[in-house]
């Protein structure tokens, strides 16, 4: 059994459908948000799960937050953290501790769109397929090896939030999937690889 930890700002349907996703080889230890309103704390406490706020306003810097963030979370025991919306970048300090079992969900096929208003610019730039990636962090933002990947078209008239809500399905059946390898122990980083081993 796996230790999860879930790193959140807003709304948190991904951390959900983590959640509902029940993997049976995970444990979900608890969902901390940097922000107190975050939707998906409330979710979250509702069925039991341990929730936690760390203000990153109440700190003098990045590093700052992120030693006391790393304080939290390690509190957990975790064996994997997730980010799932959390939308504060992380220092070298922080990714380092946390190497290997870092992971991101990201809505757009990386390296293609970094950054944000990725649904937007899919669209200014004119491509026919967009998705999401679920990654291993490293200090790099939006880099790291590739766990997996959906893609779904972009259609004529899409608007950002058409494709967004489009993406998110995706992100919502693919982000469980890769939890679920990853406490199955069938991820390894070979390179910049990720290979997904066979169930034992
Ligand atoms: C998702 O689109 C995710 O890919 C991105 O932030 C959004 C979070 O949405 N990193 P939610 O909070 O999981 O609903």
């Amino acid at each position: 059994m796996k230790n999860i930890v879930i790193l959140i700002s807003g709304r948190g349907s991904n951390m959900q459908a983590i959640v509902d996703a029940a993997v049976p080889e995970a444990r979900i230890a608890a969902v901390v948000s940097n922000r107190a309103d975050a939707a998906g704390l409330a979710w979250a406490a509702e069925r039991g799960i341990a929730t936690a706020v760390l203000d990153h306003k109440q700190f003098d810097g990045r590093e700052a937050f992120d030693t006391a963030l790393a304080a939290l979370i390690d509190g957990y025991a975790p064996d994997l953290v997730v980010l799932a919306g959390f939308m504060r970048i992380l220092t070298a300090g922080f990714v380092t501790h946390y190497e290997n079992r870092l992971i991101n969900i990201h809505p757009s096929l990386l390296p293609a769109f970094t950054g944000l208003h990725t649904h937007e610019r899919a669209i200014a730039e004119g491509v026919k397929f967009a998705g999401c990636t679920v990654h291993f962090v490293t200090a790099e933002l939006d880099h790291g090896p590739i766990i997996a990947q959906a893609t779904v078209p972009v259609l004529e008239d899409d608007t950002a939030d058409d494709l967004a809500a489009r993406v998110l399905k995706e992100e919502h059946r693919l982000y469980p999937m890769a939890v679920r390898l990853f406490a199955q122990g069938r991820l390894r980083i070979d390179g910049g690889r990720v290979r997904v081993l066979p169930p034992q």
